[in-house]
């Protein structure tokens, strides 16, 4: 049956706002509640075995793979690699033997990541891949399917797919993690239960949609946006700068916040607004500092950040957005929100066309 936008104006916005039931959705079935545990389906190879992973995908999906980077890393301690499929493909990489590939991809066809997925196979490596449509070229040539539970995408723009494939590779790289022996019984208890904070926290992040879209008319004038973020909160930066430039028209880079003063500060006027992804927490130090590089240059921070980051830094922000206090293996799908609901906004603003940007194509099935 075809999907409606029910009261929506567009797809996009009824995606986004439908994350936290697909989320909560999602998790249900990588975790086992009443065990308290991560939950995976059935795995016919030894995961424990597992020495290194390999992740390709394109778009939003990369993006969702360089936060599982993160986790692989931190929870895992397996070294990880990470490529674009277009690039993978064609630069020889070194596939040892225990390597998982993991494949990301909503639709489970684009054909770089298709092909990537084929070469790796060939290659001898454990092929997993986390898609939205199970019966997808990838999920049928897999060796092990993730499914995200997101139900039917339609704006072109993901939205709910990669909060639903934060969701699973969360729960994969504790899995692993399990598995390795890097992560105790304590350590898998609380994973679970900050996960499960996620579609309340969610909520959350959605209950600030006004002030977002108030803040979209400082952005929409903007010819250039530089967005940035730290640690697993980078890629979310990216994602940003992906979706301004994908729906709202708008040039944007997103910038690992420390990298800014290698360069793109020397774009800093007032002309240029600067969105700053910053939870509180360890980090949030440096980030301030690299405000206040921004500042003395005349230029303009928008700030995300929770309570107490706005405390400590929102004063003599161009505006600022508050989210829920979160735990940072949560933030990168929290902060998706007003990343995704800005893009939305400013392109609302310029009145360009939400769910069929120009140029661009749901799945891309060309090399
Ligand atoms: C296209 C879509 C993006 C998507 C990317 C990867 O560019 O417009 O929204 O992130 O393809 O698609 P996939 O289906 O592999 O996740």
């Amino acid at each position: 049956a075809a999907v409606e936008k029910g009261n929506y104006r567009h797809y996009m916005l009824k995606e986004i706002y439908e994350q936290p039931t697909v989320v909560a959705q999602t998790l249900q079935s990588y975790i086992h509640q009443a065990e308290n545990r991560m939950a995976l389906p059935q795995i016919d190879f030894d995961l424990s075995a597992i020495r290194r992973v390999t992740i390709v995908a394109c778009g939003t999906s990369y993006y969702a793979g360089m936060v599982a980077k993160y986790w692989f890393e931190a929870f895992a301690r397996v070294p990880v690699d990470i490529d674009f499929a277009s690039e993978f493909r064609y630069r020889d990489p070194v596939l040892e033997e225990g390597g998982l590939a993991l494949f990301i991809s909503q639709s489970g066809e684009t054909a770089d990541t298709l092909a990537a997925l084929r070469y790796c196979k060939a290659a001898g490596q454990t092929v997993a891949v986390v898609v939205n449509v199970p019966t997808s070229s990838m999920a049928r040539e897999a060796d092990l399917l993730l499914p995200t539970h997101a139900g039917p995408e339609i704006g072109v723009a993901s939205t709910k797919a990669f909060t639903c494939q934060l969701a699973v590779l969360a729960a994969l790289a504790a899995h692993l993690a399990v598995k390795k022996g890097r992560m105790d019984r304590n350590e898998e208890h609380e994973v679970v239960r900050h996960l499960l904070e996620a579609p309340a926290a969610l909520n959350a992040a959605l209950d600030h949609d006004d002030d977002i879209a108030a803040m979209a008319h400082l952005v929409a004038p903007a010819r250039d946006v530089l967005y940035l973020g730290r640690g697993p909160d980078f890629p979310l930066a990216l994602e940003g700068a992906l979706k301004l430039k994908e729906i709202s028209y708008i040039h944007a880079e997103g910038y690992a916040s420390g990298e800014m003063k290698h360069g793109p500060i020397a774009l800093i006027d007032e002309a240029v607004p600067v969105i700053v992804l910053a939870p509180s927490g360890p980090l949030f130090e440096k980030t301030v500092s690299n405000m206040q590089e921004v500042r003395a240059r005349g230029g303009k921070i928008v700030l995300i950040s929770d309570e107490e980051g706005l405390a400590e830094a929102g004063e003599g922000c161009l505006a600022t957005i508050a989210m829920p206090r979160v735990h940072p293996l949560i933030a990168p799908l929290v902060y998706a929100v007003p990343v995704q609901l800005l893009a939305y906004h400013v392109a609302c603003v310029k009145g360009t066309d939400v769910d069929q940007p120009r140029n661009l194509a749901k799945s891309v099935t060309v090399e």
